[in-house]
């Protein structure tokens, strides 16, 4: 106890004193970065490419790790802050073109921190084809079979055997919170795994809900018109997944986009393309958010969402085209997910500036939900963007704590 204590003291004034040296990496607001080596309000913070396991280990102290192979062969790693007698056990499932980094990637003041000092037993899986989760019992990252999914077979295999895992550690009903893909995937999964899914899910907390496109405002839906034509590139140059994080390509472009005037390329097209508003996005974040992104996924994942997109308003399994759709699903046109089969309670945050996830959509989506999965309701926010739910400056009032919200209500209601 004692030594433990003198040794984080000793660790703390290290770390005060070498970051002292360090250059500064973050800075309060936008314009502080033209003046990073000399402004008051900026700072060396060095969770830069760090990785989920060692930033948990700085803020909390300890760390498990997990892996579990799915019906599929994947071969999935799982963290867990683990908690002796928890209030609860939450799975905090990431979205696409990130992995558990995007749920401890604002230092102290992350998602996962915050749920366990709350005092939950927090999971952060990570699924097939990113950083942590490219090992499969056959087939290699090189192999084009590999990376020959979507949000469906995320939902379908990587989410029951982490569900089912965690719930076999713990003995304990899961509170599963998922934003953007991770919400898409999650309805797959209680949709077509109802009764699984009720039996071990006590809520699915879905932010920026992703299933019916049919108002979507930011114009990366434009791209879907581009869509064959990335296709055919892609085909011909045997491209199956957006390149690995500790790729020489990826490496060399983030480190590009650390740079000035990179950097303000970079914020411009994401803020386009993934939904964030530059008043609302925490600048404190910006370099570090880059240091971390983006993980692989695979292309089929984007295609799937175009075909979402271009049905106009139907939420549908992979189309194939009509031959091999017949093989597949006895239909010319993919089935749709049956969204009125889900009976476990799905509670929808939303928010009325989410260009990608609207609220149009997510109310249509609520419509379709089933009586029992509607419980705990649904919650509109304001002035938050897609990418606003893990990096804003408002993040912790009008989501984080709307979360913790809704737990004390379930907590109470048991
Ligand atoms: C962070 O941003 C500044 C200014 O844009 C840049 O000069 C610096 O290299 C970045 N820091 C790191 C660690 O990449
Ligand atoms: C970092 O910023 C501080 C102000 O917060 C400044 O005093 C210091 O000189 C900067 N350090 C470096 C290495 O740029
Ligand atoms: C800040 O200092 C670093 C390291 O000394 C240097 O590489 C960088 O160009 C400086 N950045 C600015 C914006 O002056
Ligand atoms: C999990 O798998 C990774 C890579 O496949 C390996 O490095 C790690 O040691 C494994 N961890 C455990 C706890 O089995
Ligand atoms: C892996 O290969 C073996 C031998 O060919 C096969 O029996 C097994 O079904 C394969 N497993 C998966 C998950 O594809
Ligand atoms: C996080 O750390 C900063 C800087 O050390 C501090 O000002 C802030 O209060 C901390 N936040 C939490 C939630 O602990």
């Amino acid at each position: 106890m004692l030594l433990n204590l003198i040794l984080s003291v000793v660790s703390f004034f290290i770390q005060e004193t070498v970051s002292k040296y360090l250059p500064n990496n973050s800075c309060k607001n936008y314009i502080d970065y033209y003046f990073i080596n000399t402004s008051k309000n900026c700072y060396y913070n060095s969770e830069f490419f760090e990785q989920t396991a060692k930033i948990i280990e700085k803020h909390i102290g300890f760390s498990e790790t997990y892996n579990v192979t799915t019906e599929d062969g994947y071969i999935l790693t799982l963290f867990r802050i683990p908690r002796q007698r928890p209030k609860g056990v939450a799975i905090l499932q990431h979205p696409v073109t990130t992995d558990s980094i995007v749920w401890v990637g604002q230092s102290n003041e992350s998602l996962a921190f915050l749920l366990w000092s709350f005092g939950y037993d927090i999971w952060l899986p990570n699924h097939r084809g990113t950083y942590f989760s490219r090992k499969h019992v056959n087939l290699t990252t090189s192999d084009a079979k590999f990376w020959d999914f979507s949000f469906h077979e995320i939902g379908l295999f990587d989410y029951k055997t982490i569900i089912d895992f965690v719930k076999m550690k713990t003995g304990s009903k899961i509170v599963f919170i998922s934003h953007s893909m991770s919400t898409t995937a999650s309805l797959i999964y209680s949709s077509l795994r109802p009764k699984e899914a009720k039996d071990s899910v006590k809520v699915f907390i879905s932010m920026s809900p992703v299933c019916y496109l049919k108002h979507v405002r930011s114009p990366v839906k434009y791209l879907a018109y581009f869509t064959p034509y990335l296709k055919m590139i892609n085909t011909l140059l045997h491209i199956t997944h957006l390149y690995e994080y500790d790729s020489p390509l990826m490496q060399t472009l983030r480190l590009l986009m650390l740079e000035l005037p990179f950097k303000y390329l970079a914020t411009v097209m994401i803020s386009l393309f993934q939904g964030w508003t530059p008043q609302e996005f925490d600048p404190a974040f910006i370099n570090l958010s880059i240091s971390h992104h983006p993980r692989s996924y695979s292309w089929k994942i984007f295609y799937h969402y175009v075909q979402q997109y271009l049905s106009g308003g139907r939420f549908q399994m992979y189309d194939y085209g009509p031959n091999i759709n017949k093989k597949i699903y006895g239909s010319l046109i993919p089935p749709e997910y049956p969204i009125e089969k889900i009976i476990t309670p799905t509670y929808l945050i939303y928010s009325k500036h989410d260009s990608i996830a609207t609220s149009e959509d997510s109310e249509l989506l609520y419509d379709k939900l089933n009586e029992k999965a509607k419980v705990y309701g649904k919650l509109e926010i304001k002035n938050i963007n897609h990418v606003d739910f893990h990096y804003g400056k408002h993040r912790k009032e009008k989501v984080f704590h709307e979360i913790i919200k809704l737990l004390k209500l379930i907590e109470h209601n048991f």
